[in-house]
């Protein structure tokens, strides 16, 4: 067993995989996929989900070292250690429990002795209530009209999760019809373009501002609120900002400070990393406030069935368990550093940015969880965009190019099927086609030989010629309710602590982001006093200096 300051690369499990590596590269996958009980062995079923990795450059002796490793560095004793409640994230002190948020009421989950769920419940109740007040029209704006259109101000964790719940939902019937008259909108980046189109067409009059940051001191977060405070007093009076601003929060005291009544305001507590949030007020709220309670209960129990599994599934049958081992596989072994997440479906289109953020923030780490620098690379660059979009953009790359294991997510039954008399197959059919040839594509390629047969002119075979042996994964939702939608995410974010885990790293701090933040602040005193005194540029490099001067020469931002 690897002790507590070992580094898992020191350990024999992971230099038996390092050796084995060169085992793998004797085989091509257009082998490895006639063998059909390796093929039966990957696929992995749960909860009417269908995960397939028989196109991952792997053999069954590679999955058993890859859970040998999982052993070595104690995998199972730390997903306990998180479901615990113990203090797993220790550069912030803190409990790691997510999976509180969407736990059956009668459910214990203990943070620092003390259970959690009810806190939980007393939260989500009361979104009930006010969700059901604001959609019912009982509860009114300063000038007696309902509350139709909602702004949710927040970024990062406090905006992405809720932007791919709701995209995922803005076409299944049964969100489609709860939401009929409403609208949801997201006001993310400090750019004042953004507040432009989110007020654009908008009243004061019918819209509820929900202000969501887990610190309450987000510098874009606060800007965009006080934004949209002015706008609202400025149409409405000042007294308005009580009927039509709320806030999600884990500090209280700060969103009182700021003028919204600690009665609308939602807490969350400090064991809800920003980006594990959706499940917490942050998502809940803006989500129910536009498709009601009971649509997003439903999200909360999908999401609460995975963790579940992962939690009391052994690792050899658990869906991200191995999802984990294979990404941990992929990057410290093959050597690959990207992910691609091609969802075969437009409702998800946001998913691949949302765990850009739980995947590169929680990963992207360069010392062991004792501050060992790491030998070794963590995280992955993760993107993707929705097939069949993404097919005529950058599979190209995938294809001939780098090689960039793929997840390939498809739906089994669409939320709006439509099928044209007289065509060959559905539309979703015809998507769907996609999602099931492109990882053979991938895995097989093309041979000279085969171009050869088919007559192909010689000067283009080199061109034409596909290498193949190239990874992927197909996962098959059945279909795309907010349970499904609970599910994917869960088993999203469960795959990356595993990924942590093995790795040895805090999946859960994000220190890297504060840098970049002390230097804007340096950066925007500097445009005050040379703005309002003309003071001259001082403590910043020949670079910033001479862009800094060209936009201050320049530009005429307006200064009070
Ligand atoms: O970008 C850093 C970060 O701290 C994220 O981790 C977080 O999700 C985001 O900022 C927003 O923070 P808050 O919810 O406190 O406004």
């Amino acid at each position: 067993m690897a002790s507590s300051t070992a580094l898992i690369s020191d350990t024999e499990a992971w230099k038996d995989l390092k050796g084995h590596v060169e085992d793998i590269k004797k085989t091509h996958l257009r082998d490895l996929m006639t063998d059909a009980n390796r093929c039966q062995s990957m696929m992995m079923e749960f909860d009417g989900l269908l995960l397939d990795y028989s196109r991952q450059r792997a053999t069954v002796e590679t999955v058993d070292k890859l859970l040998n490793l999982a052993k070595v560095a104690q995998l199972t004793e730390k997903i306990s250690r998180m479901f615990n409640g113990e203090h797993i994230n220790s550069t912030e002190n803190r409990s790691v429990l997510h999976v509180a948020l969407r736990a059956p009421k009668d459910a214990v989950i203990k943070a620092d002795g003390k259970n959690v769920v009810p806190e939980v419940w007393n939260v989500l109740d009361k979104i009930k209530e006010f969700s059901e007040k604001i959609r019912s029209g009982s509860w009114v704006g300063a000038t007696g009209k309902p509350l139709k259109d909602v702004i949710a101000i927040g970024i990062g964790g406090s905006f992405l999760g809720p932007l791919f719940v709701h995209t995922a939902l803005q076409t299944d019937p049964e969100a489609l019809e709860s939401a009929k008259g409403r609208q949801l909108r997201f006001l993310a980046n400090i750019d004042p373009v953004d507040v432009a189109r989110n007020i654009n067409g908008l009243n004061p009059e019918t819209t509820l501002v929900v202000v969501v940051s887990k610190t309450f001191t987000t510098a874009e977060t606060m800007l965009n609120a006080r934004t949209l405070r002015e706008w609202i007093t400025a149409a409405l009076g000042a007294s308005a900002v009580a009927k039509h601003m709320v806030a999600v929060s884990t500090n209280l005291a700060l969103v009182e400070k700021f003028g919204i009544d600690p009665n609308n305001a939602f807490a969350f507590w400090d064991w809800v990393g920003g980006r594990y949030s959706v499940c917490s007020a942050v998502g809940v709220l803006p989500l129910s406030l536009q498709y009601g309670f009971s649509v997003v209960e439903k999200f909360l129990k999908g999401a609460s069935s995975i963790d579940q599994h992962f939690q009391s599934t052994p690792i050899e049958k658990n869906i991200p368990v191995l999802l984990g081992l294979l990404s941990v596989w992929n990057v410290s072994f093959l050597g690959y550093p990207a992910r691609a997440i091609l969802p075969y479906s437009q409702a998800l289109e946001k998913f691949a940015p949302h765990i850009q953020q739980v995947s590169m923030e929680s990963n992207g780490k360069g010392v062991s969880i004792d501050g060992l620098p790491l030998p070794f690379e963590t995280g992955e660059i993760d993107f993707g965009e929705p097939g069949t979009n993404g097919q005529h953009s950058f599979y190209q790359l995938i294809h001939q190019g780098r090689v960039i294991p793929c997840d390939f997510i498809g739906i089994v039954k669409s939320q709006q099927p439509v099928y044209l008399k007289g065509e060959v197959v559905s539309n979703h059919d015809e998507l769907m086609s996609n999602f099931f040839a492109q990882p053979d594509a991938l895995a097989y390629g093309k041979t000279p030989e085969q171009l050869q047969k088919e007559n192909v002119s010689e000067n283009l075979i080199p061109h034409k010629t596909f290498s193949g042996n190239r990874p992927s994964l197909s996962l098959l939702l059945p279909e795309l309710t907010a349970y499904n939608v609970g599910q994917l995410l869960a088993i999203y974010e469960h795959r990356v602590a595993v990924q942590g885990f093995v790795w040895g790293i805090n999946s859960f701090d994000q220190w890297g982001v504060e840098l970049g933040k002390v230097l804007a602040t340096h950066v925007r005193k500097q445009l005050h006093s040379s703005r309002t005194q003309g003071t001259t540029l001082e403590g910043f490099n020949y670079s910033t200096t001479t862009l800094l001067k060209r936009y201050l020469e320049t530009s005429s931002e307006p200064q009070m």
